[in-house]
């Protein structure tokens, strides 16, 4: 998906279903290196970042496949070849396979996931969390290395809740010998997930989706069956692009206990959500009014929805808002492509002020993932037509979202 075009003005209306969460499927495919034999994942979203990561895998020797998004994954039991540099280097979140092998063979050597265009995303607290559990680490010429003779539980405190780095300690702590704490932890419902699958297959975890997690470390886990959790960033961009275009949209498969934040955001904006036991029915009335959005971490408003919500902020009838983005330091590339579109929004560091405007279609260009499906937001309330380059982007992390999207009433094409 290079380029998509949309043509503005439609209300969106009808039904769409989430898909499983990218950011859950992620650290539990890698997980399933874990145990011998094979762990058979369901609901697993058919996305590039997913098959990027299958692709990892296979290359480092184990076996897995993909059909009607049920993954299954074998190591076949073998030492484990160093994860591929081309594929590493696309994929963040195979800094997951750090914690893995080094929970695994007491050793990993794996390149550093690559720059990104929403921040420096440093590792450092991966590498604290490690070493605190005995491991040596090193970098040398962009690849890191993890040994250790024994990985011994320890008390570890986070400067800061990063879920990367409570997934990797979590996941290297699973197989260590005594009690890990993490301290400060991260608290998304994707760690969660993780530790749900982690505990079917044997391991012993206390404390999740609190700021303290204890893991009493086991001998070894056996392969597990496990159903991924939906995917809360998806279903919050599709209430996102309903609220936008004044539309009605039931959106299926959502646990809206994932969203309180941009539940209460949308409300306070004077959207009208219904919560039943499938999901979430949105409609939006004339009148909506603006509000303001710190981004924090879980359960704070999401950083994933904040390019979104800026685009709805957009549209608003009344008011100004202000937005401030608090969790990574350049994730504001989406307001030069919505001016290009008549957005009225001025940036101050990390605080970005935006004005109600009606939005014209033009070209513009998606710089990730989140900020890209902003634009195709943006580019769903304009007038006329809007060309987004590299979309590609968008089809890291939302699966069928073209097909999803006309579903709904859009007026999209793919080129
Ligand atoms: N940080 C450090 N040192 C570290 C780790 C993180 O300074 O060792 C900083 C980061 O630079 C950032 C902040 O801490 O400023 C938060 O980073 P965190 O580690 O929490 O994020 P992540 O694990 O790298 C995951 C998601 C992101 C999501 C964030 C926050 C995955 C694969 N990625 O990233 O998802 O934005 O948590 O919720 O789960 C996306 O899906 O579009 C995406 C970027």
């Amino acid at each position: 998906m290079e380029k998509l075009i949309i043509n503005g003005g439609d209300r969106l209306k009808g039904d769409v279903t989430v898909s499983g969460a990218k950011n859950a499927a992620l650290p539990v495919v890698a997980a399933a290196l874990m145990a011998n034999g094979e762990s058979m994942l369901e609901d697993i979203p058919g996305l590039r970042d997913v098959f990027c990561m299958m692709e990892i895998l296979g290359a480092m020797g184990a076996s897995v496949s993909f059909q009607d998004n049920v993954l299954t994954v074998n190591p076949n039991g073998s030492e484990f070849a160093e994860p591929p540099y081309n594929r590493v280097s696309k994929l963040r979140a195979s800094y997951y396979l750090m914690g893995v092998l080094l929970a695994r063979q007491r050793y990993a050597r794996i390149a550093m996931p690559g720059g990104c265009a929403i921040g420096n995303r440093p590792i450092d607290l991966h590498l604290k969390g490690f070493k605190a559990l005995g491991a040596e680490t090193s970098i040398d010429h962009g690849v890191v290395e993890l040994k250790a003779s024994r990985l011994s539980g320890a008390k570890i405190y986070l400067d800061y809740p990063s879920v990367g780095a409570t997934i990797n300690i979590m996941l290297a702590a699973t197989l260590a010998s005594g009690l890990t704490t993490i301290e400060n932890a991260a608290r998304e419902p994707e760690i969660i997930d993780l530790a749900n699958y982690l505990t079917v297959m044997g391991a012993r975890i206390k404390g999740v989706g609190t700021d303290v997690i204890k893991i009493e470390g086991v001998q070894e886990l056996v392969p597990a069956q496990h159903r991924i959790i939906p995917d809360r960033i998806e279903s919050g961009s599709y209430m996102i692009a309903a609220a936008a275009t004044r539309g009605d949209v039931y959106v299926r498969n959502s646990l809206s206990e994932h969203l309180k934040s941009l539940v209460a955001k949308l409300k306070e904006m004077g959207v009208i959500i219904q919560e039943d036991i499938e999901g979430v029915r949105v409609t939006a009335p004339n009148g909506i009014r603006a509000v303001d959005i710190k981004t924090l971490p879980h359960p704070g408003f999401p950083t994933d929805l904040q390019p979104q919500m800026m685009a709805l902020l957009t549209q608003v009838d009344e008011g100004t808002s202000m937005v401030i983005e608090t969790v990574f330091e350049n994730r504001f590339m989406h307001i030069d492509e919505l001016k290009r579109m008549g957005a009225n929004i001025s940036l101050d560091g990390r605080g970005a002020l935006i004005k109600p405007s009606p939005l014209s279609g033009a070209r513009v260009s998606a710089s990730d993932l989140r900020a890209g499906v902003a634009l195709i937001i943006a580019g769903l309330v304009a007038d006329g037509e809007t060309e987004i380059e590299n979309a590609y982007h968008v089809e890291r992390g939302y699966e069928k979202i073209e097909l999803k999207l006309k579903d709904i009433g859009a007026d999209l094409k793919v080129v």
